[in-house]
Protein backbone atom coordinates (compact mmCIF):
# COMPACT_ATOMS: atom_id res chain seq x y z
CA UNK A 1 0.00 0.00 0.00
CA UNK A 2 1.03 3.34 -1.39
CA UNK A 3 0.16 5.23 1.66
CA UNK A 4 1.87 2.22 4.15
CA UNK A 5 5.41 3.66 2.51
CA UNK A 6 5.45 6.81 3.16
CA UNK A 7 4.25 6.17 6.69
CA UNK A 8 7.38 4.00 7.19
CA UNK A 9 9.45 6.82 5.74
CA UNK A 10 7.47 9.29 8.09
CA UNK A 11 9.17 6.73 11.15
CA UNK A 12 12.46 6.50 9.43
CA UNK A 13 12.30 10.27 8.90
CA UNK A 14 11.50 10.93 12.42
CA UNK A 15 13.60 7.89 13.95
CA UNK A 16 16.44 10.78 12.86
CA UNK A 17 15.16 13.36 15.34
CA UNK A 18 15.25 10.73 18.23
CA UNK A 19 16.65 12.32 21.46
CA UNK A 20 18.44 8.68 22.85
CA UNK A 21 21.88 9.94 24.36
CA UNK A 22 21.71 7.50 27.22
CA UNK A 23 20.08 4.09 25.31
CA UNK A 24 21.43 4.97 22.48
CA UNK A 25 18.40 3.15 21.14
CA UNK A 26 16.74 5.53 18.34
CA UNK A 27 13.35 4.47 17.70
CA UNK A 28 10.26 6.20 15.14
CA UNK A 29 6.93 5.90 14.76
CA UNK A 30 4.09 6.66 12.77
CA UNK A 31 0.72 6.08 12.70
CA UNK A 32 -1.58 5.87 9.31
CA UNK A 33 -4.94 7.55 10.82
CA UNK A 34 -7.68 6.89 8.46
CA UNK A 35 -8.38 10.45 7.82
CA UNK A 36 -5.47 9.60 5.27
CA UNK A 37 -2.90 11.74 7.40
CA UNK A 38 0.53 10.19 8.73
CA UNK A 39 1.47 11.57 12.11
CA UNK A 40 5.01 11.06 13.80
CA UNK A 41 6.62 10.68 16.57
CA UNK A 42 10.45 9.57 18.61
CA UNK A 43 11.91 8.40 21.07
CA UNK A 44 12.63 11.72 23.53
CA UNK A 45 15.15 10.87 26.56
CA UNK A 46 15.47 12.59 30.06
CA UNK A 47 18.85 12.51 32.24
CA UNK A 48 16.19 11.42 34.74
CA UNK A 49 15.17 7.73 32.99
CA UNK A 50 11.96 7.90 33.96
CA UNK A 51 10.64 11.26 32.44
CA UNK A 52 11.52 9.75 29.02
CA UNK A 53 8.57 9.18 26.17
CA UNK A 54 8.84 6.74 23.67
CA UNK A 55 7.96 7.43 20.11
CA UNK A 56 4.71 5.61 19.75
CA UNK A 57 3.09 7.62 22.46
CA UNK A 58 4.70 11.18 21.47
CA UNK A 59 3.08 10.07 18.04
CA UNK A 60 -0.30 9.48 19.34
CA UNK A 61 0.00 12.48 21.77
CA UNK A 62 0.34 14.68 18.51
CA UNK A 63 -2.49 13.16 16.80
CA UNK A 64 -4.31 13.97 20.01
CA UNK A 65 -3.49 17.66 20.01
CA UNK A 66 -3.68 17.65 15.89
CA UNK A 67 -6.96 16.14 15.35
CA UNK A 68 -8.72 15.55 18.76
CA UNK A 69 -10.45 12.45 17.32
CA UNK A 70 -8.83 10.03 14.91
CA UNK A 71 -8.83 6.80 13.98
CA UNK A 72 -5.98 4.29 13.27
CA UNK A 73 -5.20 2.44 10.34
CA UNK A 74 -2.32 0.98 10.69
CA UNK A 75 1.46 1.75 12.94
CA UNK A 76 4.99 2.31 11.41
CA UNK A 77 7.64 1.57 13.77
CA UNK A 78 11.34 1.83 13.24
CA UNK A 79 13.92 0.38 14.90
CA UNK A 80 17.58 -1.25 14.34
CA UNK A 81 17.10 -3.75 15.26
CA UNK A 82 13.47 -4.39 14.85
CA UNK A 83 11.48 -4.81 18.19
CA UNK A 84 7.82 -4.82 19.35
CA UNK A 85 6.56 -1.86 21.34
CA UNK A 86 6.02 -1.51 25.18
CA UNK A 87 3.71 -2.23 27.16
CA UNK A 88 2.99 1.22 28.04
CA UNK A 89 2.72 2.14 24.41
CA UNK A 90 0.39 -1.00 24.09
CA UNK A 91 -1.84 0.46 26.16
CA UNK A 92 -1.66 3.57 24.82
CA UNK A 93 -2.13 2.44 21.68
CA UNK A 94 -5.34 0.33 22.91
CA UNK A 95 -6.86 3.59 23.81
CA UNK A 96 -6.90 4.86 20.32
CA UNK A 97 -6.68 1.37 18.06
CA UNK A 98 -8.78 -1.63 16.82
CA UNK A 99 -7.80 -4.54 18.18
CA UNK A 100 -7.09 -5.56 14.60
CA UNK A 101 -4.94 -2.77 14.01
CA UNK A 102 -1.74 -4.33 12.32
CA UNK A 103 1.77 -2.71 14.02
CA UNK A 104 4.48 -2.87 11.10
CA UNK A 105 7.89 -3.72 13.05
CA UNK A 106 10.13 -2.30 10.65
CA UNK A 107 14.11 -0.97 10.50
CA UNK A 108 14.99 1.41 8.37
CA UNK A 109 15.51 -0.62 5.23
CA UNK A 110 12.23 -2.90 5.76
CA UNK A 111 8.71 -2.32 6.62
CA UNK A 112 8.93 -5.57 8.65
CA UNK A 113 6.22 -7.86 9.05
CA UNK A 114 3.07 -6.60 11.07
CA UNK A 115 1.46 -7.78 14.06
CA UNK A 116 -1.87 -6.76 15.36
CA UNK A 117 -2.53 -5.01 18.42
CA UNK A 118 -4.93 -8.13 20.27
CA UNK A 119 -1.73 -10.16 19.40
CA UNK A 120 0.79 -8.23 21.49
CA UNK A 121 -1.82 -6.92 24.58
CA UNK A 122 -4.68 -9.40 24.40
CA UNK A 123 -6.43 -7.71 27.97
CA UNK A 124 -6.11 -4.45 28.04
CA UNK A 125 -7.32 -1.94 30.62
CA UNK A 126 -10.73 -0.64 29.15
CA UNK A 127 -12.71 2.00 30.17
CA UNK A 128 -15.71 -0.94 30.60
CA UNK A 129 -13.59 -0.82 34.17
CA UNK A 130 -13.75 2.33 35.13
CA UNK A 131 -17.88 2.46 34.85
N1 LIG B 1 11.34 3.01 23.35
C1 LIG B 1 10.39 3.47 22.46
O1 LIG B 1 10.51 4.59 21.95
N2 LIG B 1 9.33 2.67 22.19
C2 LIG B 1 9.11 1.44 22.74
O2 LIG B 1 8.06 0.85 22.52
C3 LIG B 1 10.15 0.82 23.57
C4 LIG B 1 11.26 1.71 23.99
C5 LIG B 1 12.48 3.86 23.67
C6 LIG B 1 12.49 4.37 25.07
C7 LIG B 1 13.97 4.62 25.30
O3 LIG B 1 14.28 5.91 24.79
C8 LIG B 1 14.66 3.59 24.42
O4 LIG B 1 13.68 3.13 23.51
C9 LIG B 1 15.24 2.41 25.18
O5 LIG B 1 14.31 1.87 26.03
Amino acid sequence: MKNLSKAHQAAKAARKNAYAPYSKFKVGAALLLKNGEIVSGCNVENASYGATVCAERNAFFTAVGKFGKFETQAIVLVTEPEAVPCGLCLQVMAEFCSPNCEIYLGTPKKMGKSVKLKELLTRPFSPEALR
